[in-house]
């Protein structure tokens, strides 16, 4: 029975793909969660979750490296000590810098390093104690893929092309996962362990219901610059449901013999963004 480990389940895109890959019920699918109690409830009271005996959920904030240890062996515990995927999909995504540039952000310097620490803490610290403490798992499973959802806006090249200014923290932190993917690749590719950082697209999840009227017309004015030359096909951010599809087709035919190990690639696989 395929295992699947999914941080980041309690909405969003975690949500989708714990709901995507439970729905087949040969796989067993482990969730992590801040708050066990609120998605154990999201569950229950979803038509399609509710009663799928496959689903796991377990508590720990990825910045608890204790909470991520007792996470790992209950998950063992699951799955008979093995793990074939790990999807490490939590992420924070800090409404700070999402609308601006660097500049415009000096002029709140304490501000800057709390957020940049906290993007670090979450999004790069986490995820290396997170790999660290399941590589024992994924080391016994039979597909060994390990999955970190990244963002296309930690791309250079876009950012150098396309003057991309917008969430140069988020970015940053981002930039580091891809490295830090690229670094666990380099180490364990020998072992047959395929470490690939994926980028889901631009997800409408409501992650920009509270911008204001100001930021929003920011973040038109970038993209509006931006689509018509970069991704002419773009109709607009995708639905969860469909990203997760994608990014699924991604994870399948991704493999160390294709050359894919470290890389860092979009919902298309490719270096398209959007
Ligand atoms: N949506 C997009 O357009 C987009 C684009 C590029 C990349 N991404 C990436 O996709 C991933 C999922 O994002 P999303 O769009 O679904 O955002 P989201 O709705 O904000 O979900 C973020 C998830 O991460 C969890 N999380 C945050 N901090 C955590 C921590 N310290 N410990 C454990 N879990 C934590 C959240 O849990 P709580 O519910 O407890 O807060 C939530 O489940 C992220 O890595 C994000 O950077 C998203």
């Amino acid at each position: 029975m395929p295992s699947y480990l999914i941080t980041g389940v309690s909405r969003g895109i975690g949500y989708e793909f714990l709901r995507q890959y439970s729905s087949d019920t040969n796989n067993i699918v482990v969730g992590l969660v801040r708050n066990k109690a609120t998605t154990d409830k999201k569950v229950s009271e979803d038509p399609d979750l509710k009663g799928r005996s496959n689903i796991h959920i377990f508590a720990a904030d990825i910045t608890d490296y204790a909470g991520l240890q007792k996470a790992a062996l209950e998950t063992a515990k699951i799955t008979g000590g093995s793990l074939d995927y790990i999807i490490a999909n939590a992420g924070l995504v800090a409404p700070f810098d999402q609308y601006d540039g660097i500049g415009d952000l000096g002029s709140q310097p304490e501000q800057l390093t709390k957020e940049l620490r906290d993007l670090f803490e979450v999004n790069v610290i986490g995820n290396i104690h997170l790999f660290n403490l399941f590589l024992p798992l994924i080391q016994k499973g039979q597909v060994r893929k390990v999955i970190a959802i990244t963002s296309g806006y930690s791309d250079i090249e876009l950012t150098r092309n396309w003057d991309m200014t917008l969430a140069p923290l988020y970015s940053a932190s981002k930039a580091a996962l891809n490295m830090i993917i690229a670094k666990f690749s380099a180490q364990f590719k020998k072992d047959g362990i395929l470490f690939l950082a994926l980028a889901p697209g631009t997800v409408d999840v409501g992650n920009h219901d509270t911008a204001t009227p100001e930021q929003l017309q920011k973040s038109t004015a970038v993209f509006g610059e931006l689509v018509p030359k970069y991704a002419p096909d773009f109709k607009g951010p995708l639905t969860p449901e469909q990203s997760v599809s994608l990014m699924r087709t991604v994870i399948v035919n991704a493999s160390i013999e294709k050359g894919n190990a470290g890389d860092f690639v979009s919902q298309f696989g490719n270096k398209q963004w959007l």
